[in-house]
């Protein structure tokens, strides 16, 4: 049997650019997903792209049975595990849910790949770990502290990778803590599909662009940045992809954390505006008031991603912006 990697999640948005870029790389890799924020079509998108159907099993990790089959079934050399539920409101509503979905996942998979011999694993985890930041720009040894149960979970999930990695020094484990993924494929053809409701800025304001929506409401104008809106660290996804592959290339023994952001800071204006030029349509917004748990700037140092993986973020908002309005204006309704 072939060695293979296992993509989890690999349906979902940074999971599906990032299967493109480990297929394009000459990877055989399995995707297994749930399907349950995810559409089949992203499967075929990548195949479309590549020129290479995906393995493709649909699995609800919690199910351990499943997975046990699933690393029966396969030869695995490493884990990419993006698998997980990820919407911060709905986990500050239904935290049993958060946890027990996002932990039971993770515990199912490591104890599958120690039951196997295979103990090379990436995880996504989040800036949003840092929880309101102790520093800016942050960097992998600034105050840890998550401050809703989405990002506990990935608070949890790290530590449970530091300890397991302190019990066996067979395990070579890199999370990588994402800063604020946007953009799409190039070709248009698999992007961000959130479900209802964007709850993040950057797909709200396509779905404005292209007329699904009225206005982009911009939460609070008084905060302590330079126009007075929140600042974050945007990342290209193709950028984050690359990321990743660069993760599993330089895997090492131990446990280790890496930021990948750019480094770079844009206000909420500053998107509209690049959106704006991106779309060459006018995007209507107000400012209204502060979303409760928002922060003023989240900003990466990605000084260590840069030397430790040999990788750096190379696409700037406009790019963002340009990506993520080709597949917006192509879908304008995503996937469905
Ligand atoms: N914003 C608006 N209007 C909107 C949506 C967002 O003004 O309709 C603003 C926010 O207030 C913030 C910025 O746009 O200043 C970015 O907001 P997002 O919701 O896009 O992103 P966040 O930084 O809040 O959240 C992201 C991830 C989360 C993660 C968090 C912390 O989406 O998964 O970073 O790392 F938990």
């Amino acid at each position: 049997m072939t060695e293979k990697i296992l993509v989890t999640g690999g349906a979902g948005y940074i999971g599906s650019h990032t299967a493109i870029k480990l297929i394009e790389a000459g990877y055989q890799i399995v995707i297994a997903d749930d399907l349950s924020n995810a559409s089949p079509r992203a499967i075929d998108a990548i195949a479309e792209i590549t020129g290479t159907k995906p393995e493709f099993v649909e699995i609800n990790l919690t199910d351990n049975a499943a997975v046990g089959q699933l690393f029966s079934e396969h030869t695995f050399a490493a884990v990419i595990h993006f698998a997980g539920f990820k919407a911060v409101g709905e986990s500050v509503q239904l935290p049993l849910k958060y946890y027990r979905n996002n932990l039971d996942s993770t515990i199912n998979l490591l104890q599958a790949m120690e039951a196997h011999g295979v103990k090379d694993f990436v995880f996504s985890s989040s800036a949003t770990v840092y929880g309101v930041p102790s520093e800016i720009p942050l960097k992998e040894t600034s105050n840890i502290g998550a401050v809703n149960p989405y990002g506990k979970t990935k608070e949890m999930i790290e530590s449970i990778c530091f300890d397991l990695a302190s019990s066996d020094a067979s395990w070579n484990i890199s999370l990588l803590r994402y800063f604020n993924p946007v953009g799409a494929h190039p070709s248009g053809k698999i992007g961000e599909d959130p479900t209802g409701i964007p709850n993040n800025l950057v797909p709200f304001v396509m779905q404005v662009a292209v007329g699904r929506r009225d206005s982009v409401q911009i939460f609070g104008g008084d905060w302590d940045t330079s126009d007075g809106t929140g600042v974050r660290d945007y990342i290209h996804v193709e950028d984050l992809a690359e990321g990743h592959l660069k993760a599993l290339e330089h895997l090492k023994p131990g446990c280790s954390a890496y930021n990948l952001g750019t480094g770079q800071g844009y206000s909420v204006l500053e998107v509209v505006a690049a959106a704006s030029k991106a779309s060459g349509v006018e995007i209507p917004h107000e400012i209204v008031a502060r979303r409760s748990g928002d922060i003023a700037t989240s900003l990466a140092d990605p000084t260590l991603a840069n030397a430790a993986l040999d990788w750096k973020a190379e696409k700037n908002l406009l790019e963002m912006m340009q990506d993520s309005w080709r597949w917006q204006s192509s879908n304008p309704n995503g996937f469905s």
